[in-house]
């Protein structure tokens, strides 16, 4: 089965040819980072603006790229939330007109559990159940996966999200927007054990996170070192990005533990960072947990998720209608 997947829900406008929810034919991804960097974050009117100019070209690329035509199609996806509404309308709208004028099916995917489903793309994918840690800008929550279709929240963040703490920490530093690739690279110039902050959470039982103390001590150390924080930067992100990985590691290895499951999954924007990956990847390879991780560019927003994710719940029989609406709030998978 041979699916179009359309994402929209932030600043990306994204479309992808998967089959069978594995080979991906084509994934463009069209960013807006450097429409939205000069104001510090998504703005969300400029987001709907940019996506509608987008949509049709970007879709246009991803079936060339494919080396296939609008008639070669059996499916097609399209993001229905959680996400910036005006931005999820674009590409939730357009994927329902395209479909109803092709005349084929397609279906409303949850953005989450399509980077849960993420990891199918790679070559080797987990086994079920995994314990899967979801790292992103608005998201940071543990789930155990059972299917490509169920998941069991396990816990998640009580304020910010992991990404949110990167972005914030990095605008607080004045080093621009998106924080995460401009710290993660900082980062390995700094000594990550110089400045210690703290590790919210960890003593407790349960998968919940916060982050927003992290981000508090961060701000606290600028202030009481104003006259030379400055040359301490690389140790100061390096500090804080030690914190935050500390705590997603610690937590992701103990939900696999407490599922006696021998698999796990980092997924989302974050799962780009390199000491993340290298420390899961450690530390769970010494408990002898297989480790699944998603290529950089299909660890932040992509089409080529909603095709693999849309695809198992069209096998289920899901479908979309032309009634159905976005939502912008989390439905808890
Ligand atoms: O999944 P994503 O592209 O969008 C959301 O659904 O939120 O995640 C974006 C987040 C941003 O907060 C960004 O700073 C963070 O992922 N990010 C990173 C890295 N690359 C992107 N965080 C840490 N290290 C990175 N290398
Ligand atoms: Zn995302």
């Amino acid at each position: 089965m041979i699916v179009l997947g359309i994402e929209t829900s932030c600043d990306e406008t994204a479309a992808a040819v998967v089959r069978d929810g594995r080979d991906i034919l084509s994934s463009v991804v069209a960013s807006q980072i450097d429409i939205h960097r000069r104001y510090g974050g998504v703005v969300p009117e400029l987001a709907s603006r940019k996506h509608l100019e987008a949509i049709v070209p970007v879709v246009e690329e991803a079936l060339d790229n494919a080396g296939i035509t609008a008639k070669d199609l059996d499916a097609l996806a399209a993001t229905q939330g959680p996400g910036l509404v005006g931005a999820l309308l674009v590409g939730f709208s357009f994927a329902k007109g395209y479909a109803y004028t092709l005349d084929l099916p397609w279906c409303g995917v949850n953005h989450l559990e399509a980077h849960l489903n993420s990891v199918f793309l790679e070559p080797t994918p987990p086994a079920f159940p995994f314990a899967a840690l979801l790292v992103s800008g608005g998201h940071t929550s543990i789930y155990f996966v059972k299917s490509h279709t169920e998941f069991e929240f396990m816990g998640g963040t009580r304020d910010d999200a992991a990404g949110e703490a990167f972005d914030k920490v990095s605008k607080m530093l004045g080093l621009g927007y998106p924080g995460g690739p401009v710290i993660g690279k900082l980062s390995e110039s700094g000594d990550p054990t110089r400045i210690r902050f703290p590790r919210p959470f960890l003593d407790k039982t349960e998968f919940d996170f916060s982050f927003s103390g992290i981000k508090t001590a961060v701000n606290r150390y600028i202030q009481t070192h104003a006259a030379t924080y400055a040359d301490e930067i690389p140790h100061i992100v390096s500090g804080f990005q030690e914190a935050v990985v500390d705590v997603l590691v610690f937590k992701l290895i103990r939900a696999a533990e407490d599922r006696g499951c021998g698999h796990i999954a980092v997924v989302g924007g974050v799962a780009a960072n390199r000491r993340l990956r290298d420390r899961v990847i450690e530390e769970a390879g010494a408990k002898g947990l297989s480790v699944h991780i998603p290529p950089i560019d299909l660890c932040g927003d992509n089409a080529a998720m909603i095709a693999a994710a849309g695809y198992h719940s069209l096998k289920k029989g899901e479908r979309s209608h032309l009634n159905s609406d976005v939502y912008s709030r989390h439905k808890r998978a």
